[in-house]
């Protein structure tokens, strides 16, 4: 197991009981989603967490693979599908770079929350633009807290991850994130934040 993946095991719980930071943001950054995403899409969600956007995006969509690396958020997911399965959601334990995902095959990846996470971005990206059929989407929104940002909270992260109390970040600017992905083999083609003035870079890139 990843040193990823048993911190998210670790904190699955509390993660889940939290309640959405900015809910208008959140439902923003659906709407936005959604306006790409079409009926009888094959779509793969990497980093899903609980799984709560999966099932929100799920209808809009025509099957939507939902994976994480942390079993015990596959586990807290797989909980909700009993309370309201949308009947064409799957959830799957899987790290983000795991192989045997079927590769050129889905019409849209989605990722939220997670670039920012991951150790190694442009590998990261590589993978995610290989599961893509040529033309297809990748959906992402990413906390950047590259500049500024990072020198009030690099040293705190740094603290935290000793005691095993924060999960590797990567300190990204927007702006380097957007060349990451356009380097990757991506062609940018909406960006924003939500909520506006914040860190969250939203990012819809068709696979060129
Ligand atoms: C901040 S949470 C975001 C969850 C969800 N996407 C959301 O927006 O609420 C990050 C999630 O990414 C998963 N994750 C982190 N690194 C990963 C990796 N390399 N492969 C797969 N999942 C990973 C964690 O297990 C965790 O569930």
């Amino acid at each position: 197991m990843t040193s990823s993946a048993r911190f998210w095991d670790k904190v699955a719980r509390r993660y889940a009981a939290r309640p959405v930071g900015d809910p208008d943001a959140y439902h923003a950054t659906l709407e936005r989603a959604k306006a790409h995403l079409q009926a009888g899409q094959k779509v793969l969600e990497v980093g899903c967490g609980t799984g709560t956007t999966a099932l929100i995006l799920a209808p809009a969509t025509g099957h939507l693979t939902a994976t994480d690396g942390s079993g015990e958020m596959i586990a807290i997911a797989r909980e909700k599908l009993s309370a309201g399965d949308p009947g064409n959601v799957v959830f799957e334990q899987a790290e983000l770079t795991q192989a045997d995902l079927p590769a050129g095959s889905f019409d849209a990846v989605l990722a939220f929350n997670l670039l920012h996470l991951v150790e190694d971005l442009p590998a990261a990206l590589q993978v995610l633009r290989g599961r893509l059929v040529p033309g297809g989407l990748l959906i992402t929104k990413t906390v950047c807290l590259g500049g500024w940002r990072a020198l009030l909270l690099w040293p705190l992260i740094a603290a935290m991850r000793l005691f095993g109390k924060a999960p590797h970040v990567t300190f990204l600017r927007p702006a380097e994130l957007d060349r990451m992905v356009a380097e990757t083999g991506f062609e940018i083609i909406e960006t924003g934040f939500y909520p506006v003035r914040s860190a969250s870079r939203f990012i819809v890139a068709r696979r060129a």
